[in-house]
């Protein structure tokens, strides 16, 4: 007999799913705008590579389905991505949030996912790629720093940024203090690109995004009343 589908409301609703390794703070941001009903999506499952993630944690209270997938019982990186992005797609999942997974995905698994799945980068990107983004600032003396959202390719943290999320750096900042001011604002940001994406509003077509129709030139900014274009 064929499966009936769901017939309650949230059933419409855009499904996503999300990919966290630790604490899960952004995570904890999209289940808030979602249950402030400023996120219109079904969130259909929460993966990660560590078991104990508080992240998973956070998602089970949701009631959120969680999953738990232990990369050292695979022969390799490529094997552990496959079978994990397999399982995303089986969730019913049509979006991806990458939100502090801090593992690099194969790019061959990534494929059928491409413009489909965004992640969060604290650093205003192109500029520091990688770990120890706030020191790397820091070292640097930058004046500004920040948070990106991108659309995940195959290259580490290189897919195009959608939206970017700045700070300046003030004398005596530290990596904590540089990091603890950034992060409400990632927790602002993510939900609103999500928001757009899932919308529709946000596309990857032609092997780049475009916003309402149009080629998306420079990252969108966070200002205090949401996206704007760059000035
Ligand atoms: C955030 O700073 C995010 O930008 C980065 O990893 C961190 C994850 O934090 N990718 P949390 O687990 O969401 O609290």
């Amino acid at each position: 007999m064929a499966e009936s589908l769901p017939s309650d409301a949230t059933s419409a609703l855009p499904r996503v799913a999300v990919l966290a390794s630790g604490r899960g703070s952004n995570l904890a941001a999209l289940l808030a705008a979602h249950e402030r009903g400023e996120l219109a999506v079904q969130f259909v499952l929460v993966g990660s590579d560590k078991a104990a993630a508080p992240a998973l944690q956070l998602a089970a209270d949701a009631g959120v389905p969680t999953l738990a997938l232990d990369p050292r019982s695979y022969a390799d990186r490529r094997a552990f991505d496959h079978d994990l992005l397999q399982r995303v797609t089986a969730s019913g999942a049509q979006y991806l949030v990458l939100a502090g997974y801090m593992r690099v995905v194969d790019g061959d698994a990534l494929r059928p996912w491409v413009g489909r799945v965004i992640n969060i980068h604290p650093s205003l990107l192109p500029k520091y790629r990688g770990l120890h983004t706030h020191r790397r600032a820091l070292e640097a003396g930058d004046v500004e720093h920040g948070a990106s959202v991108h659309f995940v390719t195959a290259e580490l943290d290189g897919g195009p940024v959608i939206a970017q999320a700045r700070i300046r750096v003030e004398a005596g900042d530290d990596e904590d203090a540089l990091a603890a001011r950034l992060l409400p604002l990632e927790h602002r940001l993510l939900p609103a690109v999500l928001g757009l994406l899932a919308a529709g509003r946000l596309q990857w077509i032609d092997n780049g995004p475009q916003l309402d129709g149009s080629p998306l030139r420079a990252p969108l900014m966070l200002g205090e009343h949401g996206l704007h274009p760059p000035q």
